[in-house]
């Protein structure tokens, strides 16, 4: 990539206007590999480049892929009306740069959220056409027995949807316990299809999308991390 201004690199990383970033460079608050710079139009090769904000460190990046460990009690929707939203757990950079949730989860599902400000990832990662596997663990009120399970791979008719939906794999992993795939997204899916099979979803958890698995990825619940190449070809697999 070829030079760019100091203050241009900070805006594109979230750290506000041009005007602010300039003021942040002016005031000594920005440091390049360790040394302190005050030109904020000083120009670097932003690739890799390694920096601090307020002795932060950040390392640019032109877009950023994350996932994050979604608590329970938090909104995906762009605009959150009764719980916090799910941005309220990333950096104000994230934010500020356009970082977005991967599709939703319900305000009470916890698990595996993929986020992003790249706009293509997004809308290729939710497309309903790339039928990307979902890996969820559901409570339930009832026990789980065969016949629920025969009954979520066999498929369940629900109100709105034109035929029956079935899991893709579906398992009992406890007694009110169930381990279920799908291949679509619709609206609260996974608790409309238990609730068709005579069961009541008590807690949700997203578990994995494609083979990229949450509890390979070591987070804390309301922990996030970057994904890199390998974890996002995952998402492909599984
Ligand atoms: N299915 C649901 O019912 N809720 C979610 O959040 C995800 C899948």
């Amino acid at each position: 990539m070829s030079r760019v201004a100091l203050d241009r690199i900070l805006q594109s990383q979230g750290f506000g206007t041009r005007r602010v970033c300039q003021r942040l460079v002016a005031d000594g608050h920005v440091r390049i590999g360790g040394t302190l710079v005050r030109d904020p139009q000083r120009e670097f090769d932003p690739v890799g480049i390694e920096f601090t904000v307020f002795d932060e460190p950040w390392v640019f990046r032109e877009q950023v892929y994350l996932a994050l460990n979604k608590p329970a009690g938090y909104e995906c929707s762009r605009r959150p009306s009764h719980h916090p939203g799910v941005l309220s757990l990333l950096p104000e950079p994230m934010r500020c740069r356009g970082v977005q949730p991967v599709g939703r989860l319900d305000h009470d599902t916890t698990g595996l959220l993929l986020l992003s400000d790249d706009g293509r990832f997004i809308h290729h990662q939710s497309s309903p056409k790339r039928k990307v596997p979902k890996h969820y663990v559901a409570s339930t009120h009832d026990p789980v027995t065969p016949e629920l399970v025969a009954a979520m791979r066999a498929g369940v008719q629900l109100h709105d949807e034109p035929a029956p939906l079935a899991a893709v794999h579906c398992k009992a992993v406890g007694p009110n316990r169930i381990a279920i795939t799908l291949a679509q997204g619709k609206y609260h899916q996974v608790k409309r299809m238990l609730a068709a099979a005579g069961n009541h979803c008590t807690a949700l958890q997203r578990v994995a999308i494609g083979g990229l698995r949450l509890d390979a990825l070591a987070l804390p619940e309301g922990g996030w991390c970057h994904l890199g190449e390998s974890e996002l070809g995952l998402l492909s697999a599984g």
